[in-house]
């Protein structure tokens, strides 16, 4: 059976509190009727019928792999995927964003990597086979700010910044390729703003209230963004205001 993709969505990372706001803001907003949330374990939401829940650990990519296929085989193409994937800090791993040079820890850079940029590449790597042919897809990987290295004024945070500029690197890259063989893909690097999640909430202290953005708030802006976004200005790399971001 060969499907549509106009309708269907794909959110990897689902369990992520941004993720969570973007599911019901896609089901909402962007004529999305049918969503395939991805992540390590399942989430305590329940989005109803609309929305399918795959348990895959981005970690083997044999298990990234094993889910397309069987998409691929359905017949599935999709019409806008989002990686939320990310990692910044964990108690448990002893991983604290880097003040200064001293503090950089050869398994922790290893970490944030591993998270920041090879999931995501992976994904990108396996997604083609379930890119429609003669379709709009337009896919968007959360990046951050501090990962522009034009941008980078105040220094600090090494592991997290370099993972997310490799990141976009490897965005930039991916454009190029599906400029040749997808022409109607469009790839987007993400900055959500500052949001109220577990991720930001040892550094919310000096965000003033009003920049401090709830889920539903930069999910409802990346949504319009979706939406809007064209492959003949592909690769975007972009804030929550749809404000370019200098590489
Ligand atoms: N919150 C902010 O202020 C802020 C600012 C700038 C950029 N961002 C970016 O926005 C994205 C979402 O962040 P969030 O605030 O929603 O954070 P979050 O709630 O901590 O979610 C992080 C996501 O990354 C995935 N992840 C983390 N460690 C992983 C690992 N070891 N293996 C596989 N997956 C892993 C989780 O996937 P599962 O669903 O499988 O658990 C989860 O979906 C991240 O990429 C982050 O860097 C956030």
């Amino acid at each position: 059976m060969t499907e549509s993709n106009s309708e269907r969505a794909l959110v990897i990372g689902a369990s992520s509190g941004i993720a969570q706001a973007l599911i019901e803001q896609l089901l909402q907003s962007a004529s999305v009727t049918c969503i395939d949330a991805v992540s390590r374990s399942l989430p305590k939401k329940d989005f109803g019928d609309s929305v399918q829940h795959f348990e895959v650990d981005s970690s083997h990519e044999s298990q990234i792999k094993a889910f397309i296929s069987a998409r691929k085989a359905e017949g599935i193409t999709y019409r806008y995927v989002v990686c939320t994937i990310g990692f910044l800090h964990n108690a448990e791993l002893a991983i604290k964003p880097e003040k200064r040079l001293e503090d950089i820890n050869a398994d922790a850079m290893q970490h944030y990597f591993a998270v920041n940029t090879i999931m995501p590449t992976l994904w990108l790597k396996n997604l083609p086979a379930v890119v429609a042919k003669n379709a709009p897809t337009t896919m968007a990987f959360f990046s951050a700010r501090v990962g522009s290295i034009s941008d980078n004024r105040l220094g600090g945070w090494y592991g997290y910044r370099a993972s997310k500029s490799a990141l976009n690197m490897v965005i930039k890259n991916a454009a190029i390729e599906y400029a040749r063989r997808h022409k109607q893909v469009t790839l987007m690097a993400y900055h959500p703003g500052t949001v109220d999640t577990g991720l930001s909430k040892p550094f919310q202290a000096n965000v003033p209230q009003k920049k401090l953005f709830t889920p539903a708030f930069t999910a409802q802006c990346l949504v319009k963004q979706l939406q809007f976004a064209q492959a003949e200005h592909s690769p975007y790399y972009v804030d929550w205001d749809a404000q370019n971001i200098p590489w």
